[in-house]
């Protein structure tokens, strides 16, 4: 036969008020904490190399296809412009933060969310995006094509 425990009796007002005063005290501290260990302990782009190796020439032809990657955590696009040098482009609209696609048949960039129209470098054609699309900074070596940071707004 097993031993009997104490039953258990019933949560108390007060017992389940003390609980839930807690938890959301746990939460308050860890929502504070957070940052400051963030703060403490950055990882944050900082981290992420700046210079990274994104194609090869081989891979673009002038207003061609492009090359589409992420740098720090922004999806991107690297395109060859007619004069043979190449733009690396955000693509993240500067409306609302939609994605925007390359179109080469009609050698722009496109927002299908309102219609927003970027040229091959960026600049604002049509539509409501307030400004143009933040390029990267390019850089060919060799056969090899590398984007080392933002370029200044
Ligand atoms: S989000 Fe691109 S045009 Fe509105």
């Amino acid at each position: 036969m097993e031993p009997r425990g104490e039953p258990a009796g019933p949560i108390t007002r007060r017992d389940f008020l003390v609980m839930v005063l807690s938890l959301t005290g746990a939460f308050a501290a860890v929502g504070l904490l957070a940052p400051i260990v963030r703060y403490a302990f950055p990882r944050a782009k900082a981290e992420v190399a700046a210079r990274v190796r994104v194609a090869s020439t081989g891979q673009l032809t002038p207003l061609g296809d492009t090359v589409d990657f992420e740098y720090q955590e922004t999806p991107c696009s690297l395109l060859q412009l007619e004069d043979g040098t190449y733009a690396g482009l955000s693509r993240v609209c500067t409306h609302l933060g939609c994605i925007i696609t390359w179109e080469p048949d009609n050698t722009r960039f496109f927002c299908p969310c309102h219609a927003g129209v970027f040229s091959p470098t960026g600049e604002v054609l049509a539509g409501p995006p307030p400004s143009p699309l933040p390029a990267l900074k390019v850089a060919v070596q060799g056969e090899e094509i590398w984007v080392e940071g933002w370029s200044p707004a």
